[in-house]
């Protein structure tokens, strides 16, 4: 059972190592982070997110499954940006710069090279979960005074979970 890492931890700030063998093991981690992913409503989910530390993210965005390995953005254009969630920051939303059109490359969960462009809130869900692949979380452009106090009010609501 994969359990979900709430920020602060170590294994956020890991940046993951690419994936070499694909086997049944790693479908499995695949199937289970969708199922957390599902069970927390969130549409994106990456290895960091629980506690791994390879190149891996699932994302589902208008009932499209991607399982996402190894990726790359090859190309990038258009400058845009949501209010972005993220499951391991409970309650925090932050406003983040994203190219709104991007070109893809990742291998599937069967080893498939897959080759695909991206737009809006698709793009948008791939930078993010790319970006914990490289120990980085949406909350890395600001400033360090709001990144504390972010830590400090999770830290406060995982205690208040618990008691
Ligand atoms: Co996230």
């Amino acid at each position: 059972m994969l359990n979900l890492v709430i920020y602060p931890d170590p294994v956020l700030d890991k940046v993951c190592t690419e994936v070499t063998i694909f086997n049944d093991h790693l479908k499995s981690i695949s199937q289970e982070m969708f199922a957390l992913m599902y069970k927390s409503n969130g549409i994106g989910l990456a290895a960091p997110q629980v506690g791994l530390t390879d190149r891996i993210f699932v994302m589902d965005v208008d009932n499209k499954k991607r399982v996402v390995i190894n990726p790359k953005i090859v190309k990038e254009t258009g400058l845009g940006g949501i209010e972005e969630g993220c499951l391991s920051f409970p309650g925090i939303r932050v406003k983040v710069d994203r190219s709104m059109f991007i070109d893809v490359e990742y291998y599937d969960e069967s080893g498939a090279l897959v080759k695909e462009k991206l737009s809006g809130l698709e793009a948008i869900c791939f930078q993010h979960e790319l970006d914990h692949l490289n120990g980085k979380t949406f909350i890395d452009i600001l400033s360090s005074t709001t990144k504390s106090f972010i830590a400090k009010k999770l830290e406060r609501q995982k205690r208040e979970q618990r008691t």
